[in-house]
């Protein structure tokens, strides 16, 4: 079997402190292609730091990652959203004077789009990509309701909607695998379970999701598999019911979770 069957993602003892912090101290496991897995583990285990690792946000880790077979450990972030591994953040970021509309088009397609739009200098070219980039943000607000608000300045949304809006950005990158840091945290219930549906829609569609969340309910029902950092490691991985079976699992993590 090649090494893309088994791992699409290999993190292979990663490690950064910050100061006397060691947030992640030689953490090592795979992702499987395809599938969604949770991450856990308790707060300060290190999962948003591996995510900032991973993304290439924060530089200077030693150990490696690869995706697709490829060493992206010193990449830059833009180097590897557009090799398929794109990562949410917890509030759009830079976007205080742009519409909903202009959100999904700055950040969304274009990401993808640009190469293709440089190659072609002005003309017919230029144009048809643009509609097609047009068409592809109108549609993805459609996906996700939020059509009404596509002219509503972006810092006018919910909590929720700015949620929505941040995997209808991930998800015009075209990505390969998506890195889903507590998308639905802070939401009204509604929303989350409107959230989920679509996480199930992007699983079913093929989309690799690594989502990282507390709420065991949400990781039993969208996670083909599980993996529990604790202390910046590795410490489990299996299926939800493996993983609340795990007597390790169930000290370091289970036992201690926040309300
Ligand atoms: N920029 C930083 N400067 C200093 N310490 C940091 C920084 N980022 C993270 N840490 C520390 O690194 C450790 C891991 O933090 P991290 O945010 O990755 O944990 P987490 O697993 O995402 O936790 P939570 O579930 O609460 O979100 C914590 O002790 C945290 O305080
Ligand atoms: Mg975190």
């Amino acid at each position: 079997m090649t090494a893309m069957a088994e791992a699409q993602l290999a993190i292979s003892d990663l490690a950064i402190h910050f100061g006397g912090v060691r947030a992640l101290d030689g953490a090592s496991f795979d992702i499987r292609p395809g599938i969604t897995t949770g991450l856990i583990g308790p707060n300060g285990a290190g999962k948003t730091t591996l995510f900032n690792c991973i993304s290439g946000l924060i530089p200077g880790a030693s150990g490696q990652v690869r995706f697709e077979g490829r060493d992206i450990s010193r990449a830059r972030p833009e180097a590897i959203s557009r090799a398929g591994l794109v990562r949410s953040f917890q509030l759009a970021r830079g976007c205080e004077n742009l519409t909903v509309f202009e959100h999904l088009m700055l950040y969304g397609p274009r990401q993808q789009g640009e190469n293709l739009l440089k190659a072609f200098i002005g003309g017919r070219a230029v144009r048809e990509q643009e509609e097609k980039l047009r068409d592809e943000a109108l549609d993805m607000a459609g996906r996700l309701r939020l059509t009404h608000v596509l002219d509503n300045l972006v810092t006018r949304l919910s909590g929720g909607q700015k949620k929505l809006l941040e995997i209808g950005r991930v998800l015009l990158a075209k990505p390969k695998m998506i890195l889903l840091d507590e998308p639905m945290a802070g939401v009204n219930p509604t929303l989350v379970q409107e959230i989920a549906d679509h996480l199930e829609v992007i699983r079913r569609s093929g989309i690799a999701i690594v989502l990282i969340e507390h709420e065991m309910e949400l990781i039993d029902r969208l996670c083909d598999e599980v993996i529990v950092m604790a202390a910046g490691k590795f410490l489990a991985r299996g299926s939800f019911s493996d993983i609340q079976s795990n007597r390790d699992v169930q000290e370091s993590y289970l036992g201690l979770r926040r309300q």
